[in-house]
């Protein structure tokens, strides 16, 4: 780490592993040709096991964002009623996307830093007129908070069987576990920048069987991304427009690193790193911004304390080779997040913890000097226990 090779832990993009950043370089295929159909067969194949699905599984060339209008166009008509449960920027944007395209939006919203709690979705549905879908979050990036997605699901199947279960996982999935089948979702979205180690630039949808049914009567107009048509193409092993070749082959080699981890040991790792980030910034004395409950695996929020200055104390960090994220929205200049997903070690995170505690003490923080980093690898070891191997994470 240093200020040419910073260590990157903002929620995305997340760094490339080597091999994966080596693909990148590599010629390009005919897309319509027998080498990219079996590449996108192999990545589709792996992204299932990782959605734990058995449903179809569609990679789109945009933005997470635009997964989710991919969600919200192929599944809805003008004036269908749609309850969106919000607990931050992400929700919010997930529901003024549904709002945009003619969609009756209840929300259902929170605090931030608090959860979306099963109870609170048993309230607003309980004796509510029919909703034709119910939009969640399943972690929450602006505020470094995972929702319990399996019990809001069960809710919903309860209280509103007819309605579907859209579900923004960008930066949760492939993290930690996360059950698109046996939670019963319908559409489950994610982006490549995030626990999948790769660039920016492809969304991949879990589409269930109802979600294609209700695609069949669903009126908001839509093209460039119609979920029929990319079906159509992926029989034949392609897509109806020509795709982000150079993402999909450095996809294909991501995936197939995960693989070779597995994914309970990269669940570990992740909770491992998390718990090491949060214990590391209380003992730098900060204030963790999210419900201890419901505390995210893969970013980590925490409040900017009275009286210091936010902008030249990222500088500072940004400085020495750390690279976090700020507050969005009305949370500008009073939150900061670190990311850890992806491709991150334990080692990365006791970096960015030692950096923490130096800039910290620089700008006269009641710091103790080594106490952070050491209360960091503890947590860490906690959870991994002290006699197995530290996990590596992909490099
Ligand atoms: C939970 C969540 N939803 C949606 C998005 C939007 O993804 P993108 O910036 O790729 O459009 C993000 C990106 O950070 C996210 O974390």
């Amino acid at each position: 780490m240093n200020r040419f090779e910073p260590n990157l832990r903002i929620p995305g993009p997340t760094s490339l592993p080597s091999p994966v950043r080596d693909a990148g370089a590599r010629q390009m295929i005919n897309h319509r040709g027998p080498e990219y159909a079996a590449l996108q067969g192999r990545v589709l194949a792996r992204l299932r096991a990782f959605f734990r699905t058995s449903n179809d599984v569609v990679v789109l060339t945009a933005a997470g964002t635009g997964g989710l209008e991919a969600a919200i166009v192929n599944h809805l008509s003008p004036g269908d009623r749609v309850l969106a449960v919000s607990v931050g920027t992400f929700g919010e944007r997930f529901a003024r996307i549904a709002t945009t395209y003619g969609a009756d939006v209840t929300r259902l919203t929170v605090t931030p830093g608090a959860a979306a709690e099963p109870g609170l979705l048993r309230e607003a549905l309980t004796g509510a007129e029919a909703f034709r879908a119910i939009l969640l979050t399943h972690n929450e990036t602006s505020t470094g908070l995972t929702n319990p997605v399996a019990e809001l699901a069960a809710v919903a199947r309860e209280l509103a069987p007819d309605a579907l279960l859209l579900v923004d996982a960008i930066s949760g999935l492939g993290a930690v576990p996360f059950e698109t089948d046996a939670w019963g979702l319908d559409v489950v979205v994610t982006g490549s920048q995030k626990s999948w180690m790769v660039p920016p630039g492809l969304t991949m949808l879990a589409v269930s069987g109802r979600a294609w049914k209700a695609q069949e009567t669903a009126t908001i107009p839509r093209f460039y991304f119609d979920l029929a048509a990319h079906r159509a193409s992926a029989e034949k092993g392609q897509t109806p427009w020509t795709p982000a070749v150079g993402i999909m082959i450095q996809l294909d080699v991501a995936l197939e690193l995960m693989e070779r981890e597995g994914a309970a040991a990269i669940f570990e790792r992740h909770h491992a790193v998390a718990e090491a980030t949060r214990a590391g910034l209380l003992a730098l004395d900060f204030e963790l911004f999210a419900d201890p409950r419901f505390f995210s695996d893969t970013v980590t929020a925490a409040r900017v304390p009275e009286g210091l200055d936010w902008k030249p104390f990222s500088a500072a960090l940004r400085e020495r080779g750390l690279v976090v994220a700020g507050g969005q929205g009305a949370l500008t200049g009073r939150i900061f997040r670190i990311g850890h997903l992806g491709s991150v070690t334990l080692a990365d995170i006791l970096a960015a913890i030692g950096v923490l505690e130096e800039v910290s003490l620089a700008f006269g923080r009641p710091v103790e000097a080594g106490t952070a980093v050491a209360a960091a690898q503890r947590a860490a070891l906690a959870v991994l226990g002290t006699t197995g191997p530290v996990p590596a994470g992909a490099r």
